[in-house]
């Protein structure tokens, strides 16, 4: 039997739509994988009720196709399903770092990318990776047509979670099919500003290149008390804030002594609009561990 645990992740990072990614420290999911003649999944956890459990209908199935890796397949859910951190992505990640390693595939981690992708697909409709990237390589990442591109790093981030549903699906019909040259100019110049962040662990960086004139706006519809949680942890010290992934956690980077009161703040923010919320302080971090 192996055991996974595969961390949340926020994709996008407002200036970086279907391409950036990051590992969070948590929540996450944990996979415990065992040879079997065929595939069974149970699963227990944040949302469970809510996942089928047909290896046809299951994120997991897809990896255990192209890896062709039967098993028995337990998940226990840290990550709540629709919650904009990766939840799909996470158990994907999760099963294919699992089963290359119960069935001795010998892939590596890049090369699990696009397989855990083909997973997210079964449920978000497009097998894009910029979830399934970090919780399978950690750090920050980049993922386009081409590959992906994974740089460690470390960046405290608020993710606050409200009880909203935003199914991904329903996400992307809200974006935009097209852009202005000024939108376009705006998009890249954050995007690498953000990029440049990362890679010197610089929160004010990162803050400033998560702002995004296309997606998040439309977005932001969809989240009750968005702007007010917005201020609110601008005003308690964020350095940048955005949706996560496809909503409805919104994400804030900051400093690390100023983590509490921005979860405090937006936590009170959400309040005021009656919605109920958790936060997590979190930070960049690892990817899918072996245990
Ligand atoms: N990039 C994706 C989106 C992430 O924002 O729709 C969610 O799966």
């Amino acid at each position: 039997m192996i055991t996974v645990r595969a961390p949340a992740t926020s994709a996008n990072l407002g200036s970086g739509f279907d391409v950036f990614g990051v590992a969070l420290d948590r929540p996450a999911d944990v996979i415990r994988v065992e040879r079997a003649e065929r595939t069974t999944i149970e699963i227990t956890g944040a949302g469970s009720q809510y996942i089928p459990t047909d290896p046809d209908d299951n994120t997991v199935g897809a990896v255990v196709d192209a890896l062709d890796a039967p098993a028995h397949i337990e998940i226990d859910k840290g990550v709540r399903p629709s919650s904009g951190l990766g939840s799909s992505a996470a158990s994907a990640a999760g099963a294919a770092v699992a089963l290359n390693e119960l069935y001795d595939r010998g892939l590596t981690p890049k090369e699990l990318v696009p397989i855990a992708a083909e997973g997210e697909a079964v449920v978000s409709g497009t097998a894009h990776a910029d979830n399934v990237a970090p919780s399978i390589l950690g750090g920050f990442t980049i993922a386009t047509a081409d590959g992906v591109e994974a740089a460690q790093t470390d960046i405290p981030l608020v993710a606050c979670l409200p009880e909203i549903a935003v199914s991904t699906r329903d996400a992307r019909r809200v974006v935009p099919e097209r852009a202005s040259m000024e939108e376009l100019v705006e998009t890249v110049g954050n995007a690498a500003t953000l990029s440049v962040g990362m890679c010197q662990s610089d929160p004010v960086l990162v803050g400033r290149g998560m702002d995004d004139p296309l997606v998040t706006p439309a977005r932001a519809e969809l989240i009750t008390g968005y702007a007010a949680v917005r201020e609110a942890a601008f005003d308690a010290g964020a350095t940048g804030v955005t949706v996560s992934g496809a909503g409805p956690s919104v994400l804030a980077a900051c400093r690390a002594g100023d983590r509490r009161a921005v979860a405090s703040a937006m936590l009170d923010a959400f309040d005021a609009a009656d919605v109920e919320a958790r936060a997590y302080q979190t930070r960049v971090s690892e990817g899918a561990t072996i245990l």
